[in-house]
């Protein structure tokens, strides 16, 4: 078990060496290399994020492995090669597809994700859990971030291999992405050793905000503090950086990132017409809700000042409402 485990390592390693190799090398990645560049890849972050290219040939890595006479059927259960559909033999699992690779904890790589260069599905096709790896445990690049994460105390959450990457260009080194699945109890527990806060940097489109508002109780069951920044016009982090630069970037969504508390009423105010005195009482009832899981006394005192100055509320008749929830929910 030790063993197969430690064979799988090797190859992944030499995979990612050879995917790499073939990119930055060969005629058939061309098309992959117009691809990167065409998303503001540069050679540099190819070099440090280890990219490469899974040609678009069937037995590219069956030859490859066998000529380093590791066993098809233990690199079919590592998730590099696939059983042929009818009949027996194995297939390359990743074709034509430009190749990120994804480390555990202490550095090893242990799994791929592939993306197309065209429309089509899956977008990114990922490694199946292995002996190595395992989705809801592992996060990208935390091998790479953790020592930025201890000094600053704080980790910067990512939907997207691309956004983590890009923002790693614009100077964010304490980034990690989950692996394409929603953040666990298991992750938040995870940063929980290296630090104190996590900042959200979901896509802006719904999904992206309805999983950040999932992420918020996680991450603060774990006791980290979270905030969350904020995407405009449903832009993801990687086109945040293309369109306005790195130091927006980090100005605005890192540095400019709000409470989770602010963007809890942020995304409650978007489910309630304003206008009519029914949403906003409903509206101001669920915001008192929020404010009264608060913690922190002046917390709640300043959300409450702010609610109470918007509706034109006084802050007393507030403040007793969240007496009467705090009680409630006791
Ligand atoms: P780009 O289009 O390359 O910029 O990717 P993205 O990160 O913007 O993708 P998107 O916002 O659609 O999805 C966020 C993350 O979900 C991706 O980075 C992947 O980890 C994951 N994901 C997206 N599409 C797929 C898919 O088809 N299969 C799997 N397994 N994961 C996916
Ligand atoms: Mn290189
Ligand atoms: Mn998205
Ligand atoms: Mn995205
Ligand atoms: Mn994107």
């Amino acid at each position: 078990r030790q063993r197969e485990k430690q064979t799988l390592f090797e190859a992944h390693a030499y995979t990612a060496k050879l995917y790499h190799y073939l990119l930055q090398n060969t005629e058939a990645a061309k098309s992959a290399k117009d691809y990167l560049r065409s998303r503001g890849f540069s050679d540099k972050l190819i070099e440090e994020f280890g990219i490469g290219y899974a040609p678009a040939r069937w037995d590219t890595l069956v030859q490859a492995l066998a000529r380093q006479q590791y066993e098809p059927a233990e690199m079919e259960r590592g998730g590099l090669l696939s059983r042929k559909q009818d009949g027996d033999g194995y297939v390359d699992r990743f074709r034509d597809r430009v190749m990120f690779p994804i480390h555990d904890g202490d550095g090893r790589i242990v799994a791929f994700a592939g993306r197309l260069m065209t429309d089509g599905q899956p977008k990114y096709l990922n490694s199946p859990e292995t002996p190595l790896f395992n989705k809801s445990r592992t996060l990208y690049r935390l091998h790479e971030a953790k020592g930025s994460i201890r000094r600053t105390k704080q980790v910067v959450l990512f939907e997207g291999y691309v956004d983590c990457i890009k923002a790693w260009w614009a100077g964010v080194h304490n980034g990690v992405a989950t692996m394409g699945t929603a953040l666990t109890a298991e992750h938040a527990a995870l940063l929980r050793r290296y630090a104190d806060e996590a900042i959200i940097c979901y896509d802006g489109d719904d999904a992206g905000q309805a999983a950040a508002q999932k992420s918020i109780p996680l991450l603060e069951a774990a006791g980290l503090r979270a905030r969350v920044g904020i995407m405009p016009n449903r832009m993801d982090p990687d086109e945040y950086v293309s369109s306005y630069g790195g130091e927006a970037f980090v100005r605005e969504c890192i540095d400019g990132a709000v409470s989770a508390v602010k963007f809890q009423l942020i995304y409650l105010r978007k489910s309630h017409i304003l206008l009519e005195d029914d949403g906003k009482i409903r509206y101001l009832s669920e915001a008192v809700r929020l404010v009264a899981r608060r913690e922190s006394p002046t917390e709640r005192e300043l959300l409450l000042k702010e609610l109470a100055q918007e509706f034109n509320v006084s802050v007393d008749t507030l403040k007793q409402e969240v007496v009467d929830v705090r009680r409630q929910e006791k």
